[in-house]
């Protein structure tokens, strides 16, 4: 296939682009704005095998430009960070929804495919029990909201339009690549460095756990087999609270807890995230990496590749960290 992979710098997307290249041998165009969770560095092992195209997808232009050629386009570009959500949303709301609008257009002016990237977050918090494809949308966070949006967004293009829209919504992703602000990266760089490791809260939030290549593969299935019009989810095979999470990550990198320091809650933070994940099994998807061993090959990575998490680490994400939670990283 043709691909245009809008966000294809950042976590998710660079594990997809280097997915379809490799492994199903498919032409793809990265649109990527290059943000501070934008790298080239995450795409140097297929560099060779796509066109790269820097520029943000609220720009018809630099969408026009990248799209020539193209018979698909998946959509990862966002602004990911809910933290980042509740201290500065604009940009959440010109990237989320407004940037999925520019590409909805450009998908519909060329009669192209469209697959949108999306999230848990958009069902909100459970208790109890797993959400499916018919829940309600409760989001709780600006990030989550702004998701929402682009996702309603993409539904209207559906109905009103007929454009062959497909949604895939995945759980909490984990593995290499992942920029430090989220839990397992900060917990795993925090820990090899003998830094404190900030937990929320009573630490008792639970989230779906889902290995970066298996939603990569899923979305590949959305992709090729989902049906226009129709949402499926892509939930992890394992849940876990955040201080076992942590736990587990004192015990992979020879720590001990006295590490842990309880912080202060996240504002309208979600106490649980659960998927069913059935309609998209039954598109011939299953989770094929468990939490145990994914989170040994993350912090394994972590571990072997300095190259990459030390720059981001000694630059502005120290001030990043700093204002957040309040106290330096360690040198
Ligand atoms: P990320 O923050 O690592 O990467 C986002 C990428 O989008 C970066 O390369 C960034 O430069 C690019 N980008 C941001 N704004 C842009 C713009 N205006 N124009 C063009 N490019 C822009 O995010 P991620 O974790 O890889 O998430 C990718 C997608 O998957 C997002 O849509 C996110 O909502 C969704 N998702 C993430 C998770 C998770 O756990 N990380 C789970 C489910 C769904
Ligand atoms: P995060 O990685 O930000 O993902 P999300 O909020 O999208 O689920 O957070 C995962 C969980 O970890 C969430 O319950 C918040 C918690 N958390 C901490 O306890 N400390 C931290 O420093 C961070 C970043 C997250």
């Amino acid at each position: 296939m043709e691909l245009l992979v809008c966000g294809g710098a950042g976590f998710i997307g660079s594990t997809f682009v280097r997915e379809r290249v490799r492994e199903h041998g498919d032409r793809v165009t990265v649109l990527d704005k290059l943000t501070y969770a934008g790298r080239r560095e995450n795409l140097a092992d297929v560099e060779s095998g796509i066109r790269f195209v820097r520029g943000a997808i609220e720009d018809p232009r630099a969408v026009a430009d990248a799209v020539a050629g193209c018979e698909a386009i998946v959509n990862f570009a966002a602004e990911t960070h809910v933290d980042r959500s509740i201290s500065g949303p604009e940009e959440f709301i010109v990237t989320n929804m407004q940037g999925t609008h520019v590409l909805l257009e450009a998908a519909r002016e060329r009669g192209l495919r469209y697959v949108q990237v999306s999230t848990d977050e958009v069902y909100g918090s459970i208790e109890t029990g797993s959400f499916t494809e018919e829940s309600p949308l409760a989001p709780s966070s600006p990030y989550s909201a702004t998701k929402t949006g682009g996702d309603l967004l993409v539904s209207s293009y559906f109905h009103t339009y007929g454009l062959e829209t497909v949604i895939c919504r995945g759980s909490n992703n984990y593995g290499p690549y992942q920029y430090p602000e989220k839990l397992i990266p900060l917990m795993v760089l925090n820990a090899l460095a003998g830094d404190s490791l900030p937990v929320y809260g009573d630490g008792k939030n639970v989230r779906n756990w889902l290995f970066v290549e298996d939603f990569a593969r899923g979305i590949g299935h959305a992709l090729v087999n989902g049906l226009p019009g129709e949402v499926y989810n892509c939930g992890g095979p394992d849940e876990c609270d955040n201080l076992t999470v942590v736990g587990r990550i004192l015990e992979l990198t020879g720590r001990d807890e006295s590490l842990i320091e309880f912080v202060a809650d996240r504002p309208g933070h979600d106490r649980r995230y659960s998927l069913s994940s059935e309609k998209l099994q039954g598109l011939g998807w299953r989770a094929q990496v468990r939490f145990d061993a994914g989170l040994a090959r993350t912090v394994e990575w972590y571990r072997e590749n300095e190259w990459w998490w030390e720059p981001i680490r000694s630059g502005a994400y120290r001030e990043y960290y700093e204002r957040h939670y309040g106290r330096a990283l360690k040198a």
